[in-house]
């Protein structure tokens, strides 16, 4: 992990062009209301470098959350309307059915409202080419591990380039490419938050390469799940057990040390009157494991600060309630502090640096990818990044 990176250069002028730019607003929703708007922020040098170009047409592309191929009102690219016109300054057309209209800039509906983006289908790629660009800017960082069609469909059919906010991630992140697959002394990989099979990929990747593997959130219930303790009616993953199990075996196998937590904090739902501290054998019935516990809270702490390089994606529990954001809370805190080598990314990580007011500055890097980023670490091939011209 030494940086050596060269920089990557900016894209060509987009001076009278119809410019297709991919982005990722991927922004966390509550009651219709944006809580973190990072991502929206991060894509803002890309979109206002493309208008000061004054292209004939701008196309902007996102997609916001996993509504898998159907309309599902409340993820409705709609709500970033307001966001984009107060900081471009500029009036922004919505699109609900990615066909261009005559207006100089469009925001197009969610890209994953139409199920022919995830499964990369070729007749919905050829209709996003509809919208007949002469420029494609990716500056989706953050799903630049995924061969959508939004992401891989216009490469090869013309110039493709990344954006801004790519060559500011890729140079950040490009020196601490993992080299080969042995054992990196003093470095910990901490993992958090839901989204099972997307960890599963890293685990396996980062097994044999950390020295240190943290785990929390609904991630660790899953392995919990595994070696045979009650999740009670916590959220895991049961179909994952088999992988989460593997995984154990394959760090053990290759000195990579797993640490799972040792006690959570619990509660029979968000709302229960009553919280509780309680060693993971004791969970049951209808108890729900929700945060991190103290004990685990300084058995990680304690792994953090004896670490030379850390890299961190998702949450330690539930921290959107106050009740269970002490896990996360304390292990952002803890890693914000290490002198070392820090990488902190995700979605869920960005809103809780921010809900928790902890500096980002306080971190080697703060990426606007969470999969993105351990994938691209990790070595393996991003399909979003290839083919792009100034990369
Ligand atoms: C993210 O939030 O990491 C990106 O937007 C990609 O989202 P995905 O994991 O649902 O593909």
């Amino acid at each position: 992990m030494t940086p050596d990176a060269e920089p990557p250069s900016v894209f060509p002028s987009a001076e009278g062009q119809c410019v297709v730019v991919r982005v990722d607003m991927n922004v966390p929703l509550e009651g219709g209301h944006i809580t973190d708007p990072t991502r929206v922020l991060e894509s803002l040098p890309t979109l206002q470098t493309l208008l000061n170009d004054e292209p004939r047409q701008l196309h902007i592309l996102t997609h916001i959350g996993r509504p898998k191929g159907r309309r599902v009102p409340e993820l409705s690219t709609r709500v970033l309307l307001p966001l984009l016109e107060e900081h471009l300054g500029v009036k922004v057309a919505f699109r609900e059915d990615l066909t261009a209209s005559d207006a100089p800039v469009q925001l197009h509906e969610n890209l994953r409202f139409f199920a022919g983006e995830e499964s990369n289908d070729p007749a919905f790629r050829a209709q996003l080419r509809g919208l007949s660009p002469e420029k494609y800017v990716n500056d989706a960082f953050a799903t630049s591990h995924r061969a959508h069609a939004s992401m891989v469909g216009f490469h090869g059919q013309v110039p493709c380039y990344a954006g801004l906010l790519v060559l500011k991630e890729v140079r950040a992140l490009s020196p601490y490419v993992i080299p080969e697959k042995r054992i990196i002394p003093g470095l910990t990989v901490v993992l958090g938050g839901a989204k099972m099979e997307t960890k599963i990929p890293v685990l396996r990747q980062f097994t044999g390469v950390a020295e240190q593997m943290l785990i929390g959130g609904a991630v660790a219930n899953t392995f919990l799940a595994a070696q045979g303790y009650d999740p009670g009616s916590s959220l895991y993953e049961a179909e994952m057990t088999d992988d989460a199990m593997e995984i154990l075996l394959q760090a053990e196998q290759s000195g990579t040390g797993v640490h799972l937590p040792v006690d959570v904090r619990c509660a029979d739902g968000l709302e229960s009157p009553l919280v509780l501290d309680a060693p993971v054998e004791d969970v049951m019935g209808s108890m729900q494991m929700l945060d991190i516990g103290p004990h685990t809270i300084a058995s990680f702490r304690e792994i953090i600060a004896h670490s030379s390089a850390i890299i961190c994606n998702g949450t330690m529990g539930v921290n959107t309630h106050p009740r269970f954001a002490a896990g996360t809370r304390e292990i952002f805190t803890a890693i914000a502090k290490n002198s070392g080598t820090t990488l902190i990314g995700g979605g869920d990580s960005l809103e809780a640096l921010q809900r928790e007011d902890i500096d980002p500055q306080q971190f080697s890097h703060v990426c606007t990818g969470g999969g993105a980023m351990l994938e691209y670490l990790s070595g393996k091939p991003m399909p979003g990044l290839q083919g792009l011209e100034n990369l």
